[in-house]
């Protein structure tokens, strides 16, 4: 280094240069006033105070949306799961466990948010109750009783009120189809729906290829950078949520 230091130095992902060129590039403002309430990765529901359940959320999509809406002007609370991504700065970060914890924070914050964007991979089922002891084993098989999380993106649905809400859809099989359904079903604005097994997108790395889902229409995008989706995202939110000229509708905007 310049200073004379010497050891073993590793260059950024080219993505991440490249992103966060773009950042700086297309510094918009676009979302100054808004708050912007985010969830990301995963929730974590233990079974005693060694074992747990969980996915393999890595929260990356989430925080990259998070840190896109902060570089265009959002105020930004981002209620995460466990995670191993470094702290983003400028936002607020709400740091959660269980899917009961992640609900109570987001009940809490709603009230501040003008947008929500629901990108955590919420656990469908927890243990029905959390050992305080380490379970011990015995010679025969056990199980373990689950049961129903909050569906929190449904909470929002229902008394979001105004506000604009986002919510996510990884899926396996059936990716359109469940996704347009969910989109209703949650009563969300844009629905962002990825094949999780496709390669490339989905939970782990950098990239992902989503389609965007709206009232007016869809947009198939490519493989990309999560930075890239989540100015794509933003991009797609900010066309919906301006005012039309009357006789007008944002169809001719969807690629
Ligand atoms: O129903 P499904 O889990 O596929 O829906 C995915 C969307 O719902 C994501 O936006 C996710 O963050 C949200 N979700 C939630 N609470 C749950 C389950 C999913 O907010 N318990």
């Amino acid at each position: 280094l310049a200073c004379g230091w010497l050891g073993k130095g590793r260059l950024a992902e080219p993505a991440e240069i490249v992103d966060a060129a773009l950042a700086v590039l297309r510094r918009k403002r676009s979302l100054e006033g808004e708050c912007v309430l985010v969830t990301a990765g995963p929730t974590v529901e233990d079974i005693d105070p060694v074992r747990f359940v969980s996915n393999r959320s890595t929260g990356r999509m989430g925080y990259r949306l998070a840190e896109a809406a902060r570089d265009r002007g959002a105020r930004v609370i981002l209620v995460s799961g466990p995670t191993a991504l470094p702290p983003p700065a400028g936002l607020e970060l709400v740091s959660v466990r269980s899917a009961q914890d992640m609900a109570a924070s987001v009940s809490a914050r709603l009230a501040e948010a003008s947008i929500v964007a629901m990108a955590a991979a919420v656990s469908d089922y927890r243990p029905a109750s959390a050992s305080p002891t380490k379970v011990k084993k015995t010679e025969g098989s056990i199980s373990v009783e689950m049961v129903r999380t909050p569906d929190i993106l449904k909470g929002v649905g229902t008394e979001k009120g105004g506000r604009f809400a986002i919510g996510f859809a990884a899926e396996t099989d059936g990716v359109l189809q469940n996704a347009r359904k969910k989109r209703i079903e949650k009563n969300v604005d844009l629905l962002v729906a990825n094949d999780v097994t496709r390669q490339g997108a989905g939970f782990a790395g950098e990239t992902n290829a989503a389609v965007l889902i709206d009232a007016q229409g869809e947009a198939d995008l490519p493989l990309m950078s999560k930075r890239e989706l989540a100015e794509r995202i933003w991009d797609r939110v900010e066309q919906l949520r301006r005012p039309l000229p009357e006789d007008e509708t944002n169809e001719a905007n969807v690629r």
